[in-house]
């Protein structure tokens, strides 16, 4: 008996799994009820007193290594699985996958872009990180205007100036630089200020950038533009109003309200109860900037636009708290399951 346990214990020493099939087998063979090791207590049991001792020694010796061993080799299974070195093991039930959805800005996103695209905008990106032309010089802010200290800048570099963009209109500039008039095209993307986190203010957020270059661009077309869009995107009894404002890179400036789609303009809280709420900055493309960009003013004018995404979608489906963009909160997620 004692050396058939010798013999076993070099088949256990020996023994490694490459599959978890292989692992069961092992352990089939030697602790079922059946299995090696009850038939070898059985045989034990009917020794005589004399050799009990060392083949007890052997036979728990052979018991404690097969449990290592089978122990060992299935955490180092796991590992190697974890690890992707092995193909998962195909007949265990698969692991469910809950189905996602869209997220709320991208649901907002899609829909400034279906509408744009319906006149004829097209799209175009351009980079996250900007230098001072692109973000400010180009688009007509003096280097020592104050109008560059209403965006707090993160800046990645001093002289030369390289800083996360604060605002999608440097795409713009991109655009005017590569390509001569007509441009009709949108800008979606993530900018950058430096503001503390709040429920109404984010340093990170989205916007959506348009731009209309042509001859005889006016601002009755840039009205026109801006009510078909707040009708699409808020309902057909929406009405606008153009307050005038002021922006470097616009000239003249104005920013649009729309009638207030919670209250539907008798006032509430959204609104301060004024019945309108502002969403976006626009006007006519300032000369320089048009020159900047080599494009003739002569011949040439053209409008462009700016909102944000999440105030968009904070009209939209009421969400008073900015932060919840960004959390990650499936609870807050989910709503949107049913949004396209
Ligand atoms: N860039 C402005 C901002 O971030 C928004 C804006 C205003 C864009 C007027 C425009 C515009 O194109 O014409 O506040």
């Amino acid at each position: 008996m004692k050396s058939k346990i010798h013999d076993y214990l070099e088949e256990v020493r020996a023994f490694s799994a490459t599959e978890t099939g292989q692992l069961e087998q092992f352990r089939l063979r030697f602790l079922s009820k059946k299995g090696i090791l009850n038939e070898l207590f059985e045989d034990f049991k009917v020794l005589p007193p004399s050799e009990k001792r060392e083949t007890g020694m052997l036979l728990n010796q052979l018991k404690t290594l097969v449990q290592e061993k089978l122990d060992g080799s299935r955490e180092k299974l796991e590992q190697q699985w974890m690890e992707g070195m092995l193909l998962p093991d195909l007949t265990l039930p698969a692991t469910f996958m809950e189905p996602g959805s869209r997220h709320p800005l991208s649901v907002v996103r899609n829909e400034i872009i279906r509408i744009f695209a319906g006149l004829g905008f097209s799209v175009a990106e351009g980079p996250e990180i900007e230098d001072d032309w692109y973000n400010f010089s180009a688009l007509n802010f003096p280097p020592d205007h104050p109008a560059r200290d209403m965006q707090d800048t993160f800046f990645i570099s001093k002289d030369p100036d390289i800083l996360l963009r604060t605002h999608t209109s440097s795409v713009q500039v991109r655009v005017m630089e590569k390509q001569q008039p007509p441009i009709r095209a949108i800008f979606p993307g993530r900018v950058f200020r430096n503001e503390a986190i709040s429920a109404r203010a984010h340093c990170i957020f989205h916007q959506v950038e348009g731009l209309y270059i042509d001859r005889h661009v006016s601002f009755a077309d840039l009205r026109q533009t801006l009510l078909f869009f707040a009708r699409e995107m808020f309902g057909p009894e929406t009405s606008i109003r153009l307050r005038p404002s002021y922006f470097p890179f616009t000239e003249p400036s104005a920013e649009l309200d729309i009638s207030c789609n919670i209250c539907g303009g008798k006032g509430c809280n959204i609104c301060k109860h004024t019945g309108w709420v502002e969403i976006l900055g626009c006007g006519m493309v300032d000369p320089n900037v048009l020159q900047n960009c080599h494009i003739d003013p002569e011949i040439y004018t053209g409008y462009a636009f700016g909102m944000g995404i999440e105030r968009i979608t904070l009209l939209k489906y009421l969400i008073r708290d900015i932060r919840l963009y960004f959390e990650n909160d499936l609870r807050f997620l989910r709503q949107f399951t049913a949004a396209f």
